[in-house]
């Protein structure tokens, strides 16, 4: 409790001198975003989420009974982030080892890099992100099953037993799904699957209505009792079959059979003494939040200030770099050669450090970094530590608002738009802007490119923090700046988590900021040549720090998940 105080008292001191923080989200108070533990601690997007890892613990459970318990509660408690359609990434380190799970959905065999082009080569608008062919076959289930069958200490139907309950029950919709639900209302209304449960006498659902999900009930029960074939065989794979006919679809029973999880090598580097850990590809994020902070390795940000216009401006364009490298550069490793040694070489970082001055580089001016071929070669976040020094970290998706807005019939659950993030040609842009190159065109079970980072970071072998957040293209930005924010200029967690954002990814060339920041500072970023367009960043990072020997956890006050702990 003392040392809560304290950091609550540090943390309204630093505030006030030399830095702002973000607004919290509609009707959020601190307390709730924050905990100080000592066993275990949790910080999820989702109150039940977070409250379902709690009672794995309570129960003799362990770190992987928690997350695989969160992983289902955040599926139906967040339909509109993520689900048992979509995938992810886990990165977990236990005593002595780090492993990084990849479970990201998988381009059907039935796919070719021209399915979102019509006959003239033009893209056909919105085949990637809404209805049958957005969707890749969904990895979540494999992955989260294959882990917790490898390392779970409780039974299965034990820890899917919250997600059941919560689905059967119901839940208040929440402001932030009532947001989404708006935002997707013409899409999801288009299917009668999905009309079936998120509309209420032709109106779609608001917030204060309940939100009751029986089917995703029964399908979950499938898992807890078949495991991975309660839901790549029989009857769900029959239903996800059907959806697919239904629409003339393209995933098949051999697609789901094929389904596989991989475990990588995590890709690592170093920021002054500290290791940074993170997701290799096909996610983007590890290579980028790495090659970000190497660039300004040998700038010294804290004696310029986190928010002073300076360390803005010359964060941002290493940003700016990283997506330009991102653009041409990267794809699925399985598939493509993604210079992931040379990306994240200090050598490289000192070769763009050259070319940046005090002024903003135009888009036309910021070149992808050239290597030789011979080297080594809108989602949901949660993260879990423990006293043991166990540690999970998780980003999950179905990409955009619910996906594609299809629910499989009867299944209750919507199928991914993850497609989209595929280029759908070189040089077009995804949802979130980015544009995409041929490296990660649509190929038959292929990977598509994520910019997903779960993250740990580590100094003198032990960990210091791990983190990670939704939110696409913004996702490694965000991280790379709270790892900046809490190890550069030491900052408490809270404020590391909640102080302003802001985000470059080359296309657009401009700096996309939180509201909040000065006019003076803006006016200087803009005689150095910056651009900017307010909002567009809704990263809700979820971080847990070891401060000695105690866990601090941070959940996003942004948004409506809390940090639990004991
Ligand atoms: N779907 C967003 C990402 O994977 O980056």
């Amino acid at each position: 409790m003392y040392l809560k105080t304290l950091i609550i008292l540090v943390s309204l001191v630093s505030c006030s001198t030399n830095y702002k923080l973000a607004k919290l989200g509609k009707n959020q108070t601190r307390k709730e975003h924050e905990a100080v533990g000592s066993k275990y601690m949790i910080t999820t997007p989702g109150k039940h989420a977070s409250l379902a890892g709690k009672k794995m613990f309570e129960k003799g459970g362990n770190i992987v009974d928690a997350a695989t318990a969160i992983t289902f509660v955040l599926s139906v408690e967040r339909p509109q982030s993520t689900g048992i359609g979509g995938g992810g990434f886990l990165l977990q380190k236990s005593a002595d080892k780090i492993k990084a799970w990849d479970f990201r959905e998988k381009a059907p065999l039935r796919s070719h890099s021209k399915i979102f082009l019509d006959k003239k080569g033009n893209e056909i608008k919105n085949k990637s992100r809404d209805g049958i062919f957005a969707a890749g076959v969904p990895g979540l289930v494999a992955g989260i099953l294959e882990i917790h069958q490898k390392e779970g200490a409780l039974p299965l139907k034990d820890v899917i037993a919250p997600a059941i309950d919560l689905a059967e029950n119901g839940f208040t919709v929440y402001p932030e799904l009532a947001f989404a639900l708006e935002v997707r209302e013409k899409v999801l209304f288009s299917y009668p699957s999905t009309r079936k449960i998120f509309f209420k006498s032709g109106n779609v659902l608001k917030e204060g209505d309940r939100l009751i999900q029986k089917d995703l009930a029964n399908t979950l029960r499938s898992i807890a009792v078949f495991g991975r074939d309660g839901f790549y065989r029989g009857q769900v794979a029959r239903q996800i079959i059907n959806e697919n006919k239904k629409w003339n679809g393209l995933i098949s029973q051999k697609d789901l059979d094929l389904y596989n999880v991989k475990q990588r090598t995590p890709i690592t580097g170093e920021y002054k003494g500290y290791k940074i850990i993170s997701m290799p590809p096909p996610s983007s994020g590890g290579i980028h939040i790495i090659q970000i902070l190497n660039i300004l390795e040998k700038f010294d940000l804290k004696s310029w200030g986190i928010q002073n216009p300076k360390t803005i401006h010359y964060t941002a364009s290493a940003m700016q770099q990283a997506f330009a490298d991102r653009a041409k550069h990267l794809g699925d490793a399985d598939f493509v050669h993604v210079p992931v040694y040379g990306l994240t070489s200090k050598g490289y970082a000192e070769e763009v450090r050259s070319k940046l001055t005090d002024k903003a580089r135009s888009k036309e001016d910021v070149y992808p970094g050239k290597f030789s071929k011979k080297e080594a070669d809108h989602t949901t976040h949660f993260t879990i530590m423990d006293d043991k020094g166990n540690v999970i970290s998780s980003t999950q998706t179905v990409n955009g608002f619910f996906g594609s807005g299809l629910v499989v019939s009867g299944a209750g659950f919507f199928l991914n738009n993850e497609m989209d993030d595929f280029s759908t040609k070189p040089g077009a842009i995804n949802l979130f802007g980015a544009v995409g190159g041929s490296k990660n065109l649509v190929e038959p079970e292929k990977r598509p490119l994520s910019s997903m980072s779960p993250s740990i970071v580590m100094k003198d072998g032990e960990v210091v923090m791990a983190l990670g957040t939704p939110n696409g293209t913004r996702i490694l930005t965000c991280v790379a700046q709270t790892i900046l924010n809490y190890i550069e200029h030491k900052l408490p967690l809270y404020d590391s988590v909640m102080a302003l954002r802001y985000h470059h990814q080359w296309h657009p060339d401009k700096i996309w900021i939180e509201e909040g920041f000065p006019e003076k500072t803006l006016a200087d970023l803009k005689t150095r040549g910056h651009q900017f367009k307010e909002g567009g960043i809704w990263c809700k990072v979820q971080a847990i720090a070891r401060e000695n020997s105690k866990l601090i956890g941070v959940s996003d006050a942004r948004g409506r998940g809390i940090a639990v702990g004991e």
